[in-house]
């Protein structure tokens, strides 16, 4: 069976590609990656079809990982499509909700919940004039991510 997961926030040029990258880099190195489809969508349109924030695409190359994807809007479907939807902070979690349409699957869980460290709000480093709060978010997906693997038996 085929887990899918999408990874949002609000512009998905920042966290939610981050948070892809990474679920996608650990599935990869625990050898499930078959058994997911992993994606990630803004809540807002502004930046659909451009690739990351410069400054997120480098923490990436830093940990040797390549990251192809361009952002997009989360649409209806998506709700129907994605067992696992992941909200970066409890405004991205609000807005899911709110735009759930009923009777649809998918789970809307706040990636922060599964950090073992307990830090519940990935770090949104879009208005930083330097790079370290990508580093920051990027260690905090590492740990969230594994988290979740961890605790859903995968
Ligand atoms: P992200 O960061 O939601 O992590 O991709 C942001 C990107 C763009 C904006 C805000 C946050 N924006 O206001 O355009």
């Amino acid at each position: 069976m085929v887990n899918k997961a999408l990874f949002v926030c609000l512009g998905n040029i920042c966290r939610s590609p981050i948070a892809e990258a990474v679920f996608s880099q650990i599935i990869e190195e625990r050898g499930i990656a078959d058994r997911w489809k992993v994606d990630s969508a803004a809540l807002g349109g502004w930046h659909s079809g451009n690739p990351p924030d410069s400054r997120a695409q480098n923490t990436l190359m830093e940990h040797n990982i390549v990251y192809n994807g361009r952002a997009r809007q989360i649409e209806d479907e998506d709700f129907s499509e994605f067992d696992y939807i992941f909200g970066m902070d409890e405004n991205n979690i609000s807005n899911l909700k709110g735009q759930q349409p009923p009777g649809t699957k998918a789970k809307i869980l706040l990636l922060g919940d599964f950090d073992p460290k307990g830090e519940r709000i990935i770090r949104d480093p879009y208005y930083d004039n330097n790079s370290k709060g990508f580093e920051k978010c990027y260690q905090q997906c590492v740990r969230a991510c594994n988290g979740f693997l961890d605790q859903y038996g995968n």
